[in-house]
């Protein structure tokens, strides 16, 4: 099994709305996807319960437990023994030794940043961090960052934010962004991506809803497509 972090020394940097978006994602690729919770406010259950009400959880993705490393250790095991095929990890902010555990354990690293000045700074911390870590391990583990709330639609790029993009384009970056959208800051409540886009189809009143939430659902893909070159994984076979 292979392991995607999260990792983000600044809160609300976008490691969760970046994992949910995966997860669909990656499911929507048939890959079967352990969930880990670093977070100690359970923001991955809090997603389950509400994806559960709306009939949009998909079974095929299972939460464990990661709030410190011995939790991480076994429930890294016990997803292995389960049989899935890759485990995305939501890591804490800061400097602790779950992080340090898991950063070793990782096949990917993920860093979300948004093209704010401040969140480019602790971004480039995050990034120092992670290979700090790496390199005291010898490992060369692909750390890369997730561009997020990227100006979507008809918003033009600010020159800030043109300037943080040249900053980040000196530095490695997976190519799928996660523009600022409403399916994005709804995930948490609307449940899996792919199953709340289907459920829309179902439902007349609902049905022109789809054309909003069909964007994330193509950045998502891209994503889940990221993370299996990133990891050279091939995609399970989508008719299995
Ligand atoms: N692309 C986006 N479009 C709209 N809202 C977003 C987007 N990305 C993140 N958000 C919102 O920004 C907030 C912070 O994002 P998120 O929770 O993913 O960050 P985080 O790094 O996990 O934060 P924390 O460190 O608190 O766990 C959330 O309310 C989320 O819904
Ligand atoms: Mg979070």
């Amino acid at each position: 099994m292979k392991l995607v972090s999260f990792a983000s020394l600044k809160g609300g940097a976008g490691k969760t709305t970046g994992l949910m978006a995966a997860a669909s994602g990656l499911r929507l690729r048939k890959v079967r996807v352990a969930l880990f919770e670093a977070d100690k406010n359970d923001p991955l259950k809090f997603w389950r319960e509400n994806a559960l009400e709306n009939d949009t959880w998909d079974e095929d993705c299972k939460i464990f437990e990661a709030s410190s490393a011995k939790q991480f250790e076994q429930s890294f095991a016990d997803a292995q023994r389960a049989g899935y095929d890759l485990a995305l990890l939501d890591l804490e902010g800061g400097e602790s030794e779950l992080n340090t555990t898991a950063i070793v354990s990782s096949d990917l690293i993920l860093i979300p940043v948004s093209l704010t000045a401040l969140d480019i700074e602790y971004g480039i911390q995050s990034f120092q961090f992670v290979r700090r870590v790496l390199q005291d391990n010898d490992l060369s583990t692909p750390v890369a960052f997730l561009i997020c709330r990227f100006p979507s639609g008809k918003d033009k790029l600010t020159k800030a934010d043109k300037e943080s993009l040249e900053i980040l384009s000196k530095l490695p970056q997976v190519s799928a962004r996660i523009p600022t959208r409403a399916a994005y800051a709804d995930l948490a409540v609307s449940g899996m991506l792919h199953l709340y886009y289907e459920g829309l189809a179902e439902d007349p009143a609902l049905r022109v809803m789809r054309f909003s939430v069909r964007p994330a659902m193509k950045e998502a893909e891209e994503l889940a497509k990221d993370i299996l070159d990133g990891l050279a994984m091939e995609p399970a076979d989508a008719n299995s």
